[in-house]
């Protein structure tokens, strides 16, 4: 049986439920999330913190059917919480979430043929498929669609299943080819090093989208690597460079005649809780460190064991994408890369896109929300 008291010297209300657990619920936490506070439709609140006083206080608790009723010092008010719903809500614990995935890290001794991989028409048509591939894609930050169509806009098809396309400025989606004046080192037949894509934006763009429309040319075969496993074994290995490479904020710049865009970010970034949230890691677009003199060689030590990292069998996996088949990666957490091609030998075509994490994570939890 769910009991309830009140716990006046803590101003909060104890529940201990009938599994054992108990939580703490601090009185002003209780009026703030009162559920008549809130829009029925739109689930959004309405209610005012700042009408209320700080020290409001409860008069009665009592534990009615499945709800918890609340009298309150205020004049007229009653608050009827569900007791699931306080129990999912617990502070220090809050709400699971379905697309809270704990990313599951690999190095260069992953076998590419043991990637997440499903066939677009599957992905196309069932949800469950696709949530599923979702997930996976998450915790590994790498995966392979196959059977696209041989269609330019295959690959935006199937991007849009997931969410909206984030546009850049190199326009919704990009064609990936040797070019005649291009304004990208991917739009030449040169290799491209391991590399996070716009690193020079505010927010460079989550999940990458490339859809390989040929690659008949010699050379040009892909590479990849878990960013966060190789940040992971750096703070074990050197912990002095990992400290300098996630504290030190250095500068990106992209520019070409329409465009300068530019961000400074620490290579290594950790999110509020101290986890990792990403890498910016581009030597290409690095502009010109602005550190002081003095701290300079110390950080390009730093640096440059990053970069050795990411030139290393350890870390590095290497496949070859064929016409047909779609990489999806966390460009925030996946470094890629590609080895040098001829275009006199055939034609490389890749066309790509981005969708942010916020869609992807929404798309995981509308579709588990379907599955309660
Ligand atoms: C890119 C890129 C990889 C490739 O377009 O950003 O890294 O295989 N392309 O051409
Ligand atoms: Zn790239």
């Amino acid at each position: 049986m769910t009991t309830v008291s009140l716990r006046g010297e803590d101003r909060a209300l104890h529940v201990a439920w009938p599994d054992g657990t108990s939580a703490e619920f601090p009185y002003l936490w209780l009026r703030d999330n009162c559920p008549s506070g809130f829009h029925p439709q739109t689930q959004e609140r309405l209610f005012d913190l700042t009408g209320i006083p700080l020290d409001i206080s409860i008069l009665t608790a009592a534990v009615n059917d499945n709800q918890i009723v609340l009298t309150w010092d205020e004049i007229d008010h009653v608050s009827r919480f569900d007791v699931d719903w306080l129990f999912s809500h617990r502070p220090g614990v809050g709400l699971a979430d379905p697309a809270s995935i704990a990313p599951s890290l690999w190095r260069g001794d992953l076998p590419p043929g043991e990637l997440p991989r499903a066939t677009s028409a599957r992905l196309m048509s069932s949800d469950d498929a696709l949530l599923e591939f979702l997930i996976e894609t998450k915790k590994t930050g790498l995966a392979i669609v196959d059977g696209m169509a041989d269609d330019k806009d295959a690959g935006m098809t199937m991007a849009r299943r997931i969410g909206f396309l984030r546009e850049t400025n190199f326009g919704t989606t990009f064609e990936v080819m040797s070019k005649p004046n291009p304004n990208n080192l991917a739009y030449t037949s040169h290799a491209l090093p391991l590399h996070t894509d716009l690193s020079n934006q505010e927010l460079p763009p989550g999940f990458q989208f490339l859809h390989c429309l040929a690659n008949k040319a010699q050379g040009g075969s892909s590479t990849f690597c878990d960013g966060f496993a190789i940040a992971a074994d750096l703070e074990n290995q050197d912990p002095e460079a990992f400290a300098l490479l996630s504290k030190t904020p250095v500068p990106f710049r992209f520019q070409d005649e329409d465009h300068d865009i530019r961000r400074h970010h620490t290579v290594i970034d950790l999110d509020a809780f101290g986890e990792l949230q990403e890498l910016h890691f581009n030597a290409h677009l690095a502009g010109i460190f602005d550190l002081p003199a003095g701290k300079m060689e110390a950080y390009y030590r730093a640096y440059r064991k990053i970069m050795q990292m990411t030139r290393s069998d350890t870390y590095v996996m290497t496949t070859r994408l064929a016409g047909g088949e779609m990489v999806i990666f966390d460009n925030r957490r996946v470094l890629h890369g590609r080895a040098a091609f001829d275009p006199n030998t055939g034609f490389r075509h890749l066309r790509g896109c981005y969708v942010d994490r916020g869609e992807f994570d929404s798309r995981i939890r509308v579709l588990s929300r379907k599955k309660v």
